[in-house]
């Protein structure tokens, strides 16, 4: 058995014997410092230490529809926080696979999703942006928890694209967000598992929130 693949088996080990902890990883380097000026009812409500998303060998990560606040040609860029933005920040990470549990090199991961208000920048590129999976099929991703529009949960809209696989376009949901369950489109696959158990009160890019969800493309390949 592959490393990766015995990597995997023992995840999974992990998932029926107790809590899953998320491992450490570097941190990208944060330019700036961002304003959390959200209210308090506004706020992701971050859980600790949930199960990861389903791991390769399952089936294929759901598809769901773009929305139609979908802009192409976004830029590449691993960073989607702004200036003196307000939001939480958070960290995305994890890999693109396929059903065979293969990492998945220069997949395009394009992701899209609101401002803390709850806004899309139809206009330009905030919040919007790609970048490709590294030789191990990893992302990683510093943006904000998106805010709330009218009649949906709070989400992160992605497209992953690879060479040999059909592209596929989802979204990514938090873990307790009162709207989760009432939202039409939600589903309990494709929520993140998010890690705060480093979040202190005075934020910093060593203990933001981690979020993480490893995205499994149909095909062998
Ligand atoms: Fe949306």
């Amino acid at each position: 058995m592959s490393p990766l693949k015995n990597g995997w088996h023992s995840r999974r080990r992990l998932l029926k014997t107790g809590p899953f902890f998320l491992g450490s990883f570097a941190l990208a380097a944060c330019r700036q410092r961002f304003a959390s000026s959200i209210q308090a009812n506004e706020r992701p409500a971050l859980a600790q230490n949930l199960p990861p998303t389903p791991a390769c060998g399952d089936d294929p990560t759901p598809s769901q529809t773009a929305g139609p606040f979908y802009t192409p040609n976004s830029p590449e860029r691993t960073s989607l926080l702004e200036p003196g933005g307000a939001g939480t920040p958070i960290i995305l990470t994890g890999q693109v696979l396929s059903t065979r549990c293969t990492p998945i090199a220069g997949a395009l991961v394009d992701v899209w999703h609101t401002n803390a208000k709850g806004e899309y920048d139809n206009r330009g590129y905030t919040f919007r942006g790609h970048q490709f999976t590294d030789a191990e099929g990893r992302y990683q991703l510093e943006t904000i928890a998106p805010g709330l529009y009218p009649g949906r949960t709070r989400h992160i809209h992605v497209r992953v694209q690879s060479a040999h696989q059909p592209a596929l376009t989802t979204q990514l949901y938090f873990p307790n967000e009162p709207l989760n369950e009432g939202d039409f489109l939600y589903r309990p696959d494709l929520l993140m598992s998010v890690d705060n158990s480093g979040v202190s009160a005075a934020s910093s890019e060593e203990n933001r929130p981690q979020a993480q969800f490893n995205f499994v493309l149909m095909g062998d390949s």
